[in-house]
């Protein structure tokens, strides 16, 4: 197992405070349906995220959304400090809105900003919005990533999560990506679902590992407020259902690295994405765009609350938080990211990013118990930044967000 990361090879530009990398996401708030694990969208109204193109709502997020496009790009522009690097369309589902408005919005998106400099563009996908006509568009379009859930591997499963595919479907998926010119697929699948068994989970890893993949994300369920899944589990026993989450990870992450996938991130396997190692490792700033996006820019924390989506669309460039980067509550979840990464925060791209010193950082009174408990666990920290031993890191972390998830009152 590699101990670091060699992320050099990935020739990351290297940031300077005057010339930024820059990521561009743009988030999508519609799917086809609301899964019962999903903590990605258990804010938004289910009416909402379920409106379809024909649908007016929907029609005007998307005008709204191609307005901020243009306002921000022109902003980023007239400053001339950022180069666009990746660009990701995330969710919600992505691949949920049709050809017509994906054309619109990546028109407005070439007319705001250079891309001539993006080195990858990643679509986030559900098997059951794709085919391999779809995805030719995307090639068309500009993307040369999928990424799409697939999460499990069960058709039984499948349907208790609410999915609308089944796992013939997810593999056609793959292989029709494959066909329509895509050398980067990745799919996430997830393991530690309240009730589940070694063997279901296996099946799921052996069937993921069989497909032409360049990229697999595998996820501990994080027992969210809000999903339908939190309901599953029993807060009387939630030590034990911790221990067995961690067997599940520890199982199938020790399976997928021997088939050749190596893990570069906690649940990350394969090539390294220059959008996960910008993100993990705040190498760039991120203009993020739409209803639920958050952007970090020239040390400033924006966000567009999930779930506003009437508020977005009257006021598309207004931001419901606006603060410093450096907050406690902001480098919190910088911590949690970056620490996924096993090449660790790096101290020069996190002064950059927030304005912190890392150093300074992990002494406040709100973030030492943090930096307490990760030392407990072997926090390497030394001149270049600060990591986790890739043994343990992805324990760490699930354990963090489940004790995070379950210190949340279950909503009413
Ligand atoms: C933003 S979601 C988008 C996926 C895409 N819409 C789909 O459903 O196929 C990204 C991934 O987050 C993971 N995820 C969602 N809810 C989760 C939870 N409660 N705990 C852990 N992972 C979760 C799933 O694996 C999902 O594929
Ligand atoms: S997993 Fe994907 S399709 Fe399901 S609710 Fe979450 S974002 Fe939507």
């Amino acid at each position: 197992m590699p101990a670091t990361v060699d992320v050099q090879r990935l020739d990351l530009p290297s940031s300077t405070p005057e010339q930024r990398a820059l990521m561009i996401y743009v988030h999508v708030p519609f799917c086809h349906s609301k899964c019962t694990f999903c903590d990605w969208v258990q804010a938004i109204p289910t009416a909402d995220l379920l409106r379809k193109p024909e649908d007016s709502v929907r029609q005007n997020y998307i005008r709204a959304l191609c307005s901020e496009i243009e306002l921000r790009g022109a902003e980023l522009a007239a400053a001339g400090s950022h180069v666009p690097y990746v660009v990701y369309w995330g969710g919600g589902t992505a691949s949920s809105l049709n050809e017509d408005e994906s054309a619109a919005i990546m028109t407005a998106l070439r007319e705001s900003f250079d891309l001539s400099t993006v080195r990858e563009a990643t679509i986030e996908c559900s098997p059951d919005t794709l085919d391999e006509r779809k995805l030719r568009f995307y090639r068309e379009l500009g993307f040369n990533r999928v990424s799409s859930g697939v999460q499990s591997f069960d058709d039984t499963r499948l349907r208790r999560l609410g999915r609308r595919h089944n796992s013939g479907q997810a593999e056609r998926v793959v292989h029709a990506a494959r066909e329509a010119g895509f050398d980067e697929v990745s799919i996430d699948i997830m393991s530690g679902f309240p009730d589940q068994e070694l063997d279901e989970l296996n099946h799921t890893v052996e069937r993921a590992l069989a497909l032409p993949l360049s990229h697999l994300s595998l996820y501990s369920f994080r027992p969210t407020p809000g999903t339908f899944m939190r309901r599953k589990v029993d807060a009387a026993e939630k030590r034990e259902y911790l221990k067995r989450q961690k067997i599940l990870f520890t199982v199938a992450r020790r399976r997928i690295e021997e088939s050749g996938l190596s893990e570069y991130a906690s649940g990350y396997f394969g090539k390294v994405s220059p959008f996960a190692a910008m993100y993990f490792q705040l190498r760039a700033d991120t203009v993020g765009l739409g209803s639920g996006a958050i952007s970090v820019v020239n040390k400033r924390f924006l966000s567009h609350t999930k779930g506003r989506l009437h508020d977005y669309i009257a006021r598309p460039t207004g931001f419901d938080i606006s603060v410093d980067a450096g907050q406690d509550r902001v480098l919190v979840s910088f911590l949690q990211a970056g620490l996924a990464m096993f090449d660790g925060i790096l101290r020069t791209e996190w002064q950059i990013t927030t304005g912190t010193e890392l150093g300074e950082v992990l002494t406040r009174p709100a973030i030492a118990p943090l930096a307490d408990f990760l030392r407990t666990r072997g926090l390497v920290e030394d001149e270049r930044g600060i990591r986790l031993d890739p043994k343990s890191a992805g324990l760490t972390l699930i354990e963090l967000a489940f004790e995070m998830a379950m210190s949340q009152p279950e909503l009413a």
